[in-house]
Parts: C-alpha cells; sequence; structure tokens
C-alpha cells in the first residue's frame, strides 16, 4: 500500500473472484495501480485477465522481458505490459520495488520483486511450500514447515540445484537486506528468513546423506522379497534404508526422499518384456529432477525374458547415477539363495555408501 496500490502476482483463474474479495478487505480493487507479475505459471496468472477486467485493463502490468513474450501466449487480451529490465526499479511512493530476474527458476519469465524500503522479498515461487493451513508466518507453525518447504523443493526445484547456489552467492553479493519473504505459496519466512534460504543451499548442494530409497513395484511379491532383503542389508550396514511400494507412496512423496538419499535402487518385474509401469511413471519423473551423486542398482523379479533390470539400468546410466552393481535378476520366486543375494546388495551399496 502507497501512492500507487501495487499487486504483486495473482492467484489461479478459478480464485480470482475470491483474491478480489480479499483485496476488498484493504482497499477497493478499482484503487489497484499496479500488476507485478514474477511468474507467468497459471497458478500466479490465471487470475490476471479477471482482475485487469475488475481494475481496469488499461492499467500497468509489470513482468519480466520473457514475461512479456509468455504472458500473451497464455492470455489472448490485449494488456498493459512493461517489461523491467534485470535490476530496474519502479517507484510506487515511498517505496521502490527491484527486480531481480530468476531465468529458470523455475521457468524463463520468473523474477524476484525487492522492495529494500520494507525489506521484502517477494520470491515467487521460491522458498515456498504446497502448504495450506491456519498458520501465516514460520514463527506460527515452527519446524513442521520444513518436510512441506523441502518436498517442495525436491518436486520443483531439485533440477535447478546448479542455478540456485548461483543465484544465493548472486543475493548474497548483493547484501539485500531481507526481514521478511512472501513466496506465492505457503506461509512467509520472517523469524528467520535465512533459515530457508540456508536450506535451499544445503539441498542444492545434494551431499548425499547415509541414506538409501528402495523404491519397486511388485506382481507377486517377488520384487517385494527382493527389496525387503536388500533393505535388511542395507540396515546391517547403518544405512538409513526406505522402502517405498509405488502403489504405497506418491512419486512426490519419493522424490523428497531421493533429494538427499546417497543411493537409489530401484526394482521392477518384468512385464511383457518390459517394465512395470508404476516404475516406468518414476523412472521418467525422477530422470527429470536431474538428482545427482547418488550411487545406484536395479533389481526385480522374471518369468522367462527378464528385461527389467537392463531397462532400469539405462535409466540409471542415463541419470548419470554410479551403478555400483550389474543389477540382480531373479526367476519367478526368490529362493533362500537369492533373497541373500539381495541382502548382500544391501550391504554392497551399504559398504560403497560408507566409503
Ligand atoms: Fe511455477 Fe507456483 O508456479
Amino acid at each position: 500500500m502507497d501512492e500507487k496500490v501495487t499487486l504483486v502476482d495473482t492467484v489461479k483463474k478459478e480464485f480470482a473472484d475470491q483474491l478480489l474479495t480479499n483485496i476488498g478487505e484493504i482497499v477497493d480493487p478499482k484503487k489497484v495501480d499496479y500488476v507485478v507479475s514474477n511468474h507467468t505459471e497459471p497458478d500466479h496468472s490465471g487470475g490476471l485477465p479477471r482482475i485487469m477486467h475488475k481494475i481496469g485493463e488499461s492499467k500497468p502490468v509489470y513482468c519480466s522481458k520473457m514475461g512479456l513474450k509468455n504472458l500473451p501466449l497464455y492470455y489472448r487480451e490485449k494488456l498493459n505490459y512493461h517489461p523491467v529490465d534485470n535490476g530496474g526499479t519502479l517507484n510506487i511512493g515511498k517505496r521502490n520495488l527491484h527486480f531481480l530476474e530468476t531465468r529458470m527458476l523455475h521457468w524463463p519469465d520468473s523474477m524476484f520483486t525487492y522492495c529494500p524500503e520494507d525489506r521484502i522479498l517477494f520470491s515467487s515461487d521460491a522458498f515456498g511450500q504446497h502448504y495450506a493451513g491456519p498458520e501465516r508466518f514460520d514463527d506460527e507453525i515452527g519446524e513442521a514447515i520444513m518436510p512441506h518447504a523441502k518436498k517442495y523443493f525436491a518436486n520443483i526445484l531439485m533440477l535447478y540445484s546448479h542455478l540456485i547456489l548461483q543465484l544465493v552467492q548472486k543475493v548474497t553479493e548483493m547484501n539485500l537486506d531481507i526481514h521478511l519473504i512472501c513466496p506465492d505459496h505457503g506461509i512467509m519466512w520472517r523469524k528467520e528468513p535465512m533459515k530457508i534460504i540456508q536450506a535451499y543451499v544445503d539441498w542444492s548442494t545434494q551431499e548425499p546423506q547415509k541414506k538409501a530409497v528402495v523404491v519397486y513395484d511388485t506382481m507377486w511379491h517377488s520384487t517385494q522379497k527382493m527389496a525387503e532383503s536388500i533393505v535388511a542389508g542395507l540396515i546391517a550396514e547403518g544405512i538409513e534404508a526406505r522402502p517405498m511400494h509405488l502403489r504405497s507412496f506418491h512419486r512426490s512423496d519419493i522424490v523428497t526422499e531421493v533429494l538427499d538419499a546417497g543411493a537409489l535402487l530401484v526394482g521392477s518385474p518384468t512385464l511383457n518384456n518390459g517394465l512395470y509401469p508404476t516404475v516406468s511413471d518414476f523412472l521418467t519423473y525422477v530422470k527429470g529432477l536431474k538428482p545427482r551423486k547418488k550411487l545406484a542398482a536395479a533389481f526385480g523379479s522374471y518369468g522367462w525374458s527378464g528385461e527389467a533390470v537392463k531397462l532400469i539400468n539405462q535409466e540409471l546410466e542415463a541419470m548419470k547415477m554410479d551403478i555400483v552393481d550389474g543389477g540382480l535378476k531373479i526367476q519367478f520366486a526368490p529362493d533362500d539363495q537369492a533373497l541373500k543375494a539381495a541382502y548382500e546388495l544391501g550391504q554392497k551399496i551399504g559398504r560403497t555408501l560408507k566409503q
């Protein structure tokens, strides 16, 4: 709120009227002078046409140069877009807004808006969480917010880890005094804004922990038994092992565990000369997120052809994982000897992780 009333980002299309109602508790929406669009993805811009219709379509919408390219491709209405320069400033009265491009974090159009007078960083998707509760601030929810922030990072930002480290360095060099971080998702960080920034550095570094994720699906429980023996072998080596059955855990929860794990083991039965569909789904998803610094191995039961282990290995190689074992194939149901081999595979991965 200043001489020029400014709205930073909107909401999903479905919630535009709710946003207008909320704004109306503070100021008549028609009195909004400027809109800043930090990011084109429709969870933040879907409400833009409706909001502009209500506040006045001739009012300026400030966005990055890539935002200027992308917004009109979503919304065919003629809006009064004003591209801002990286480092550019907009005066809104007693306050100024500084714009900082954060290209590919996580879209080409993404940017931050910083208000030095209030020491507020409007960080768009960064530092967000997919969390909606009664709390508004970090001090109101405490540590319970961190798993949500980690899950958000793992699923949205992991693949841009290298860019995040560069961005944090840049922001550090700019010596921004940050009193409050307002992400577009979840709670705001006012008690310890540096805590979430440090967490982003830690997660981006992806230092492997002594932890292994054993992801699998199973047709007749054979691959499941192999997974259980592998987990037992890992635990015997003192490794924190997470067995994750693909029809018991959503892929986004599995990827959250993969983020700081030192090893990923993937198990699939062979189905019609290929992978089990849930395993294909997971591998496609995790490959896109480009996890780094992982040991890996494949395993699985088969009936007569047995392609699954080879196919998993191809995906693990494509992800540049360090495949420490050629993989373990068992025909039909594992006997004691086969389960011992699975246990030993777990031990082998565990020992390598500890080196
Ligand atoms: Fe990239 Fe919250 O949208």
